[in-house]
């Protein structure tokens, strides 16, 4: 099965890294890609869009979101409302943000997965 992603924040230092690799990858495709500058603008095979909501009108598995801790929030709770599973990445989200995530994901039944550091080391 192959799981559809869309990059939020795919022209950052991090986005950019994942677009390759979700591009190099066997089980995902690319969906989507959201960043403001280029919106327009093609890359890796996708348009990329302005917003999130744009993005998603190809359908999507997964959001993974390496965007800014002011878009972060907005982002996921827009895509749990669509039902579509997150990955976060961003930085700078709080316990009053992740509860509300949490109870979000859980009304809709949908999964994510959101840690501010993956590195191996802060995981373990
Ligand atoms: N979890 C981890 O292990 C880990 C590791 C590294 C970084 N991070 C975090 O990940 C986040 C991204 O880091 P980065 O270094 O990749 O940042 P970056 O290079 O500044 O990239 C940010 C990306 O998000 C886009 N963006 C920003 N605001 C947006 C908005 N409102 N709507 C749509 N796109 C938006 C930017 O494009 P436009 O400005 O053109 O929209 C750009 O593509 C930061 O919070 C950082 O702390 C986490």
């Amino acid at each position: 099965m192959t799981i559809r992603i869309c990059i939020a924040g795919a022209t950052g230092w991090v986005g950019r890294e994942l677009m390759r690799a979700v591009a190099a990858s066997e089980d995902l495709a690319l969906a989507g890609a959201v960043a403001r500058r280029a919106a327009g603008e093609v890359a890796g095979g996708v348009k990329i869009s302005a917003t999130l909501d744009a993005a998603l009108a190809t359908p999507t598995d997964v959001v993974v979101d390496y965007t800014k801790p002011d878009a972060v929030k907005g982002y996921v709770l827009h895509a749990i409302g669509r039902g579509v599973a997150v990955v976060v990445g961003t930085s700078g989200l709080g316990a009053d943000d992740y509860a509300e995530i949490d109870r979000a994901a859980r009304a809709k039944g949908v999964g994510v997965v959101a840690a501010g550091n993956f590195s191996l080391t802060a995981a373990l």
